[in-house]
């Protein structure tokens, strides 16, 4: 990292699932035919991918709980499992100048995910950040691993007038930080909201989300930062053509969305349309590249609830 003047999700590589996808199966679950293991071994993955997330998340850690209080109000009608032909990958940013072996798996980039789900984009896109920095504006260089980040950054200006509707959520700027990305945003016609988690819940939003025309998602531990590209390890995943999952993950966006007008307080109780019926007891049944699957999504901190 050459700039290190905020703090970004640097991903231990032992903490890669699918280094070793086996060790990441409870013992109990060794027996299990290669079909179900494979399902476990993908479950495994999209965990392990959120709890990198949330390794990073504070106060709005991405943990495996749930608030039963609300969620049990809400019955799981019989027969709606996810139909949508999910397929997940890992993506990952590699930093400039690092390599390993070809035995190594190895993953599309952060870069070429987040291009792609621009490029795609049709109709709507939705951020939640925690800062932007895609510019070498902010290390006053010319450091040439900066340029994905700043073609990102130029893309996304694109959507606007391409007609898709731009919205961010980014934890309210420090002082010190710049905010010429976010301000050439809203020049494009992007809305941004700052989410006051400081006020609000004395932490930051410091999660890194995207979906995309309420279909596709990427959720990992890069931020909107050009390092976070080429000069830092991040992990993340991303699943297309999954509305199931997007929906879910579309309903976190929204908290994070409905704090981030002036003076926002937590609503307590949430209103129902934030509530979802999946959790670790209902989780969302689908197929991810084939394979059935479980998964669920879980916010703790309070602001959102999924
Ligand atoms: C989504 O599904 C459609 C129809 O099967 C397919 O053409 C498209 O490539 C898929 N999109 C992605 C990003 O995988
Ligand atoms: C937010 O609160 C401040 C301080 O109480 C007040 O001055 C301001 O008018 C409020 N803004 C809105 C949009 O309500």
């Amino acid at each position: 990292m050459l700039v290190p003047w905020a703090p970004t999700g640097l991903v231990p590589p032992q903490l890669n699932p699918l280094d070793k996808p086996e060790e990441q199966l409870p013992p109990e679950q060794g027996t299990l035919p290669a079909h179900k293991r494979a399902c476990w071994a993908v479950l495994a993955t999209v965990l392990a991918a959120m709890l990198l997330a949330a390794l990073f998340t504070y106060p709005l850690v991405f943990l495996a709980g749930s608030t039963p209080s609300r969620q049990d109000r809400v019955q799981q009608a019989p027969g709606d499992a996810c139909t949508d032909p999910c397929r997940i990958t890992l993506v990952e940013s590699i930093p400039e100048g690092l390599t390993y072996s070809s035995a190594v798996p190895s993953h599309p980039s952060t870069f070429q995910t987040w291009l792609e789900l621009i490029g795609g984009a049709q109709s709507s896109l939705d951020i939640a950040s925690f800062y932007w920095t895609l510019t070498n504006a902010d290390s006053h260089t010319r450091e040439p691993s900066a340029q994905q980040g700043e073609q990102i950054l130029a893309e996304l200006t694109q959507l606007p007038q391409r007609g898709v509707a731009v919205r961010v959520a980014v934890s309210t700027p420090k002082a010190k930080q710049p905010l010429d990305d976010l301000e050439a945003l809203e020049r494009s016609g992007a809305a941004v909201r700052k989410v006051d988690m400081p006020r609000l819940t004395k932490g930051v939003l410091h999660t890194k989300f995207w979906v995309v025309d309420g279909t596709h998602i990427y959720l990992g531990s890069a931020n909107m930062d050009w390092r976070s590209l080429t000069q830092v390890k991040e992990l993340g995943a991303a699943v297309y053509n999954c509305s199931c999952l997007a929906r879910d993950l579309g309903k976190v966006f929204e908290a994070y969305w409905a704090l981030g007008v002036p003076n926002a307080t937590i609503p307590e109780p949430w209103p129902d349309s934030y509530s979802t019926i999946y959790n670790a007891e209902t989780p969302l049944q689908l197929q991810l590249n084939g394979t059935p699957a479980s998964v669920y999504l879980s916010v703790s901190g309070g602001p959102g609830r999924a």
